[in-house]
């Protein structure tokens, strides 16, 4: 595959920087570094997954004559967002002599991203770290805009530090391998971006999403730039998500009281939460006369034809939870304020804004709904199912 190289800047003046989209970058990290490998040191976190990856990156900064790198590999999934994963980081960090000048590496998804940009932002009150996203989610979203963090009880990220990274290196070929689900899980992201701020965007991906998610790296490549620039954009304009960079969260509140159901135990990948979640923010909105059935059709079509899901239901094995208590579970989000939950609404295709004061028996009516309490439950799963093995 041959691709040219993309620079995009996002551009927060002393904390700018670049995220390179291409491919066989990871041969050619070291160019995209601000600084030289030379005499530096460098601390490489990986899990099982991206262990091959993080040794090219070893390598490379070894012969290129950094003072040290060193890697650790921690366990892949969503459990190691958590503070005995972050304790047994920064153990490591200190055993290993990091200093000021020291840089991370992160190689992987969104959950080392996160730990890792989380460990940079507190050891030694800050150090420099790089992100090298080999998952498609990390790389249109995670990667991107300096949020780091871990869970916490029931609650999604709720601990954490607007922490920018150093550099973002986003190669394609890292999705080469990526089993299928991952891919949809990260494409939902994709889609986020074009319902939150950008319709001609959707209606793109209508086009071309079935031939990017078999193997077209052009139309890949473009995706990815088209939700990456947007999310700079974002990021931009309010780096601390103190206004319009909460659009991001479209579908996230319903996403993570459903991933926090599931107890991370695999089920439910966080791409495939958002999927699940954005439908419920169009139904909500329909309910609400903020937007048009017809826009909620159509999104839904979109992802169920891709093989996402769309439903509560979809969830294999089935949620054992009540509407009530995802609402409740919804509360324990971060975006409450004074108690009351905010919501990223619809209000047309390609518009979003932030809802304060929803009315709860509405959330509840939809939330019903996605259950599937009024459907046949197993047909709706089923339907899934044959949609998403078959891709
Ligand atoms: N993933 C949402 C954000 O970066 O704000």
């Amino acid at each position: 595959m041959s691709l040219d190289t993309k620079i995009l800047t996002i551009d927060l003046g002393t904390r700018a920087y670049d995220v390179y989209i291409g491919s066989g970058l990871i041969y050619r990290f070291a160019d995209f570094l601000p600084f030289e490998s030379e005499g530096n040191s460098f601390f490489i976190v990986c899990d099982d997954n991206t262990r091959a990856y993080a040794e090219i990156v070893r390598n490379t900064l070894r012969a290129d004559g950094a003072s040290k790198a060193e890697m650790i590999t921690l366990t892949p999934g969503e459990a190691s967002k958590s503070w005995e994963s972050a304790q047994r980081l920064l153990e490591w960090l200190v055993q290993q002599k990091v200093e000021r000048s020291s840089c991370i590496i992160a190689v992987g998804g969104g959950v080392i991203g996160d730990i890792s940009g989380f460990c940079a932002a507190v050891i030694l009150r800050g150090i420099a770290y790089v992100q090298i996203p080999t998952t498609l989610l990390a790389q249109v979203d995670s990667s991107v805009g300096g949020k780091t963090g871990l869970n916490m009880g029931q609650t999604k990220n709720m601990v954490g530090a607007f922490h920018q990274p150093v550099a973002v290196i986003a190669d394609l070929d890292a999705l080469k391998n990526l089993p299928r689900r991952q891919l949809l899980a990260g494409y939902a992201e994709i889609v986020k971006i074009a319902l939150l701020g950008d319709a001609p965007f959707f209606r793109w991906l209508e086009t071309h999403a079935s031939a990017m998610l078999e193997g077209d790296w052009v139309a890949m490549a473009q995706a990815i730039e088209t939700a990456v620039r947007a999310k700079a954009r974002i990021v931009e304009a309010d780096e601390r998500e103190q206004g319009g960079r909460a659009l991001l969260n479209l579908g996230h509140t319903f996403a993570h009281a459903l991933e926090t159901a599931t107890g991370f135990d695999g089920r439910l990948l966080h791409g495939e939460a958002v999927a699940i979640g954005m439908v419920l923010a169009f139904d909500l909105s329909v309910r609400l006369g903020l937007c048009t059935a017809e826009d909620q059709h159509r999104v839904e079509e979109h992802l169920s034809a891709m093989g996402l899901p769309i439903r509560i239901a979809m969830i294999d094995p089935p949620l054992k939870i009540s509407p009530q208590e995802i609402l409740a579970l919804m509360r324990h989000d971060k975006k409450v304020e004074n108690g009351s939950l905010r919501l990223i609404l619809p209000s047309a295709m390609g518009v979003a804004h932030v809802a304060d004061d929803v009315d709860e028996a509405q959330i509840i009516n939809v939330l019903k709904d996605s259950l599937g309490s009024e459907y046949s439950g197993k047909d709706i799963k089923n339907q899934w199912k044959s949609v998403f093995f078959s891709r």
